[in-house]
Parts: structure tokens; sequence; C-alpha cells
């Protein structure tokens, strides 16, 4: 297991993490500078954002290798940086050296990460991948379904979280199957609650938004959301700012409990 972050996290503030992927998005529509990904991540920061997430993906779609050298320059939060199981980024993550390196399966075709990492079906090659980086001080930690098979193999192979994949939940939600998305929201806490009491500290994220953002944040064992699309999409109406704070508000209405308790 490895050891509590060396940044300073208010404790017992579930946190929030910015992926701030689509604004480089846009500023390769247009393939030159702006908008910057950076100043993006300097005003989440200024918002009250506990955490920058970055996905450095194969086909560089939308961050780039120099915004992560320009983020870990600039940023005093720390930095999440997704990338996919190679040898390629394994070499990226050990060279900068972020915080935390969240690992996700990586298809060319998907339009985004569509499902959760295979963990235990590629064990052994995982422990190998994971070990160098725990090693060199970053939280590794894995995107998984809500499936105890993976939960258990995560903490097999050393990570040292995982973040549980909430898209499937979002998209039944979004299809009005409010049964099958119970159940989904059912096996997402009961993942929490397995990943917890093997050790794992356990984030969530994808397709999170204001208005269902509620259901995951209360989930107890939950202590970081990682949100993004939703955010820069809302942040062309209201600014961002603004966008992170009615998250921030509904995060933390979501675990006052019964007593009005946090
Ligand atoms: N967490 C992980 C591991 C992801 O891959 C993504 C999408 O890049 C997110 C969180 C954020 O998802 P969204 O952009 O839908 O909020």
């Amino acid at each position: 297991m490895q050891p509590p972050s060396r940044h300073g996290f208010l404790a017992g503030r579930q946190r929030l993490g910015i992926n701030i992927d689509h604004v480089a998005t846009l500023r390769n529509a247009r393939g030159g500078a702006l908008p910057d990904p950076v100043r993006a991540a300097l005003l989440a920061e200024a918002a009250g954002a506990d955490g920058i997430t970055a996905h450095l993906r194969e086909d560089r779609r939308h961050i780039r290798d120099h915004d992560i050298a320009a983020l870990m320059a600039a940023l005093k939060l720390p930095l999440n940086f997704e990338m996919a199981a190679t040898e390629e980024m394994q070499a990226i993550a050990l060279r900068h050296c972020p915080h935390a390196v969240c690992l996700v399966p990586e298809r060319r075709e998907e339009r985004t990460t569509e499902g959760g990492l295979e963990v235990a079906g590629d064990a052994g090659r995982l422990t190998d991948y994971i070990g160098p980086l725990a090693e060199a001080g970053c939280r590794v930690s894995l995107f998984v379904a809500a499936d105890p098979a993976q939960i258990e193999a995560a903490a097999r192979v050393g990570a040292a979280v995982v973040e549980l994949h909430t898209g499937a939940w979002c998209d039944l939600l979004a299809e009005g199957r409010s049964g099958d998305a119970e159940a989904e929201l059912a096996r997402l806490r009961s993942a929490a609650e397995q990943a917890a009491a093997l050790g794992l500290e356990v984030h969530a994220g994808h397709g999170l938004a204001h208005d269902n953002v509620g259901p995951v944040a209360a989930i107890p064992q939950v202590v970081e959301l990682n949100i993004g699309h939703f955010l820069i999409g809302e942040a062309v109406f209201v600014g961002l700012p603004a966008a992170i704070a009615g998250m921030r508000a509904r995060m933390d209405a979501a675990r006052v409990g019964p007593c009005g308790a946090a």
C-alpha cells in the first residue's frame, strides 16, 4: 500500500478534480494556442478545485505533451495524469512525476473513455507496470467499472486508488431507465464499500453534471470526484468559477447527513 498523499488535502471534505481536456479540444479545433488549458486550470484552482485532471491520449486529440509540462510548472494543485497503460505513457509519467496517475482503457475509435480498465485479466502486466510509478511517488489509480472482480484485482496489482466509472449510471438515468439506473447505483455503492474495505482510496467520475452528481457524491467512501465535460460546457454559459461553485455546493449538500453533520 502506498503512503497517504503528500498534498495537504482538507480532511473529510470530498475533493473535486476538474478535468480540463475539453479546453484543449476547443483550442485544437482552430490549431492555435487559445483557449489555454493552463489558464483554465489556474481559474479552477482559484475557484476552489482540489485537483486538476488531464488525459494525454495516444492520438493527442486534446491534451498535448507540452500541456502536461506547462501544467506541472504552473499548478499548486495536484495533477491527476490520466493515461493508457503503455510504455510511452509510463515514460512520460516518470519524467514528470505527477501527484497521481490514473490508468484508463483507450481505443482510438471511442469518443471518450467508454468502459473500465480490464484489471483482472491483465493483473501480471499491470503489477509490473504500476511498480515503477508507485516507487516514483505517483499515487496510481485504476479507472474501473463497478465490478467486484475488477476491484479485487485492483488491490492485488498494487493500486492505491480506484476511480469508479459512473458513465453507465449517467447514461441509464439520461435514458429514463430508472430501474436499471437504481441497480447500477447499487453496484457503485457496493463497489465503493468493497474497495474501501480492501484499503483502496475511492474516487468516481464520468458523465457527472449538476443534476446527477448528488447520489454519487453521497456515497460515503467516495473521497474525490473528477468532472470535466459538463463543467467546461457549462462554463460557456456561466463561466468556469460559477460552474465549479454550483458543483461544489451540490457535492457538499449531498454529504450532509440527516442530522446536518457532514
Ligand atoms: N475520470 C476519468 C478516468 C475519465 O476518463 C474522464 C473522462 O475523460 C472523467 C473522469 C471525466 O468525465 P467527464 O468529462 O464526463 O466529466
